[in-house]
């Protein structure tokens, strides 16, 4: 019987996280790495992922290539297999974790009902939901060939449930139906691919709870009080979920949804 330091073991393979450069995307990548998994991050940003890569080899002495993409592209998501294959060889894990979360000053996006647009609606859709599906799909070949195959899509509990407005009363804040709507879509493509691409690839999702993140004390008050763990989430909070949905660990789990939201749900 393998240990859990085997099973957990990610020597020799290689993880490609979406949306690398961000909060959760760092911390995501580093708990990869610090299993031996080899890394390829990929963003927007370039420079964020510069920097990542070179923390991240240095620290943890795995190869680490980066990718400058826009996944809002799906002609630039088609060419990622090559990249993939002309650098590292190989792909186990895809972690589709990139998310278009927009700011309180994008016309159409954080507002009532009423207000929010058909454009930011379709922004959030490409890349929340549908870049997930297409870099599933460009990506399924090299996953299933790995032996060890998995997908990871990070959702959200705003993808489970539905929002309650007055946690954002007196703040600049709010909740858009197209970024919950997203994250519901990406659970039922978890659960979709789970069946369609089993035995060969396993796909679960991840739904983070709220992270602190400086909000208004109003608000995080208020969350605070509606989560038994008495606290938002911090990026950390993710690292063991994502490490066990990564390895070996959850060999015998596909098709379900870890909510690492600090029992945000339960009531
Ligand atoms: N922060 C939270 O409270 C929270 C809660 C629940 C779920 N989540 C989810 O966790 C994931 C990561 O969120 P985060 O808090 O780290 O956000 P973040 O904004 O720090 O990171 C998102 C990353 O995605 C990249 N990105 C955005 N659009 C892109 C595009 N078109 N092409 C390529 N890259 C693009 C950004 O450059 C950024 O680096 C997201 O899926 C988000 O919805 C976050």
């Amino acid at each position: 019987m393998k240990s859990i330091s085997e099973l957990s073991d990610m020597a020799g393979r290689v993880t490609l996280i979406t949306g690398a450069a961000g909060y959760i995307g760092r911390a995501v990548s580093e708990a990869v790495a610090e299993l031996g998994s080899n890394l390829i991050l990929l963003d927007i940003d370039a420079g964020g992922l510069q920097k990542l890569s070179s923390q991240l080899s240095d620290k943890y002495g795995v190869n680490v290539e980066f990718l400058e993409l826009d996944l809002a592209d799906e002609h630039a998501i088609a060419e990622v297999p090559e990249f993939i294959s002309d650098t590292m060889g190989r792909l186990d894990v895809l972690i589709n974790n990139a998310a278009y979360v927009g700011t309180s000053d994008v016309s159409g996006w954080v507002t009532q009902f009423e207000e929010q647009s058909v454009g930011t609606w379709k922004q959030a859709m490409d890349v929340n939901l549908t870049s997930a599906f297409a870099l599933s799909q460009s990506c399924v070949k090299l996953l299933r060939s790995s032996g060890n195959g998995a997908i990871i899509n990070i959702g959200s509990i705003y993808g489970v449930y539905g929002p309650d407005l007055s946690l954002y009363e007196g703040t600049s804040m709010g909740n858009p139906a197209a970024y919950s709507v997203s994250k519901g879509g990406l659970l039922q493509l978890t659960r979709w691919l789970a069946t369609v691409l089993g035995p060969d690839v396993r796909v679960n999702t991840l739904s983070p709870g709220g992270v602190y993140r400086s909000q208004p004390e109003k608000f995080c008050e208020r969350y605070i009080l509606r989560t038994p763990l008495a606290r938002m989430a911090n990026e950390e909070d993710f690292k063991g979920a994502v490490a066990f949905l990564a390895s070996d660990m959850s060999s015998y789990v596909t098709g379900q949804n870890i909510m690492v939201d600090g029992g945000w749900g339960v009531w």
